[in-house]
């Protein structure tokens, strides 16, 4: 069974990072001074089992209570900790008993590190697609974040559909994993280093669109993506052209429409989110700079007004006079491998005055 392979993999082929065959699973350099801070104060011991390929780690985290889906050695969680603060807690799950070894041992260590009263974190034994079976509540967290984990599961699907489920109303999936520009063949589903490696396994991006989708997850967002550049001519030649991207998508469990839809509405980043700076990125499309007045969509709109975000923003006008479609709402390949920039698959934010009124305007 695949999941015992991967169990395998995780647990007893690697030791560390430096075991792992490509750069599927690694991150970028490039994190924010805060983050850093945080990731200082993790324990040696789980970051050399880190096997992630993205930062999970969105704004506005004070108090939340977070799921991890496949939290390895805990880093994840461990950063994550350190950001809610002793009020929040994240819980941890992953099938493989040395990975869970490891970030078990140092629950007190990072509750020191961050010097709280008590630990605000929990692991459990468990498979990501029947969180059931661990008794987590419906609707219970504010946000679930996962990084490479969701392209080794035999059954994505059910990993959305929980996820859907677990979340609380205006709550986000929020996760980086790794996705194909076509479907994979079956035969190299079938080559374990290639699965493990968090490659065959990976969806083709439309695919994950219709997923996410059917799961409940009415218009998802793409944060950043970059090239896969794998970096082992012997994998690459197994691989015979397909291009893999790592990609941060955020899922919001919100009542939202299938496409980008125009009520003129707009909003003003107040400029005060902790550790934001003078910017908050929602996702490519939509950078917001601190006190200009955006047109927005009524998704992007409802995602800012009816989340943990709304406190930082100021919002103009309501959803009584509809005036179609916002243009640039398209379906080519997302992925672009570059910085921010684009919007839902077309043009750019722009302030409110230059977009209210245009059809050519973007969500
Ligand atoms: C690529 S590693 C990433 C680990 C961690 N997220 C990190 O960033 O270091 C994949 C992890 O997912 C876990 N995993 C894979 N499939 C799983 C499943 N179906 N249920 C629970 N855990 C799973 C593995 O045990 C492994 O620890």
């Amino acid at each position: 069974m695949i999941q015992d392979d991967v169990k395998d993999y995780y647990g007893k082929v690697l030791q560390g990072s430096d075991d792992l065959q490509t750069n599927a699973c690694c991150t970028p350099d490039d994190v924010p001074d805060y983050l850093r801070a945080v990731l200082g104060k993790i324990h040696p011991e789980v970051s050399e089992k880190y096997y992630g390929c993205g930062l999970v780690a969105p704004m506005a985290l004070q108090g939340a209570s977070i799921l991890d889906l496949g939290s390895g050695s805990g880093r994840d969680v461990y950063a994550l900790a350190g950001l809610v603060g002793e009020a929040g807690q994240v819980v941890g799950v992953d099938m493989t008993d040395e990975q869970l070894d490891v970030a078990r041992r140092h629950v007190d260590f990072h509750a020191g590190a961050f010097g709280y009263g008590a630990p605000n974190t929990v692991f459990h034994k468990g498979y990501i697609e029947r969180l059931g079976e661990l008794g987590l509540a419906d609707a219970s967290f504010d946000i679930i974040v996962s990084n490479c984990v969701i392209n080794l599961s035999p059954d994505k699907p059910a990993v959305l559909r929980e996820a859907f489920r677990l979340l609380k109303p205006g709550g986000e999936l929020y996760f980086s994993d790794v996705y194909a520009d076509r479907r994979v063949p079956q035969e190299l589903l079938e080559d374990l280093v290639l699965y493990g490696e968090c490659l065959s396994g990976a969806l083709y991006w439309n695919d994950f669109l219709t997923l996410a989708k059917e799961a409940g997850f009415a218009d998802p967002r793409l944060v950043e993506d970059r090239v896969l550049t794998i970096e082992n001519p012997e994998i690459e030649a197994k691989l015979g052209g397909i291009g893999f991207y790592s990609a941060t998508y955020r899922l919001f469990k919100l009542d939202l429409e299938p496409s980008c839809e125009d009520f003129g509405l707009s909003v003003t980043y107040k400029g005060t989110m902790p550790n934001g700076g003078s910017e908050f990125v929602l996702d490519k499309g939509h950078v917001f700079a601190a006190g200009e007045a955006v047109a927005v969509c009524g998704n992007s709109y409802r995602m800012l007004a009816e989340s943990r975000f709304a406190p930082y923003f100021e919002f103009e006008g309501d959803f009584s006079s509809h005036r179609g479609i916002f243009a640039g709402c398209g379906e080519d390949m997302p992925f672009d491998g570059g910085n921010v920039g684009g919007c839902c698959g077309g043009g750019e934010s722009q302030p409110a005055d230059a977009a209210n009124g245009s059809s050519g305007s973007c969500c």
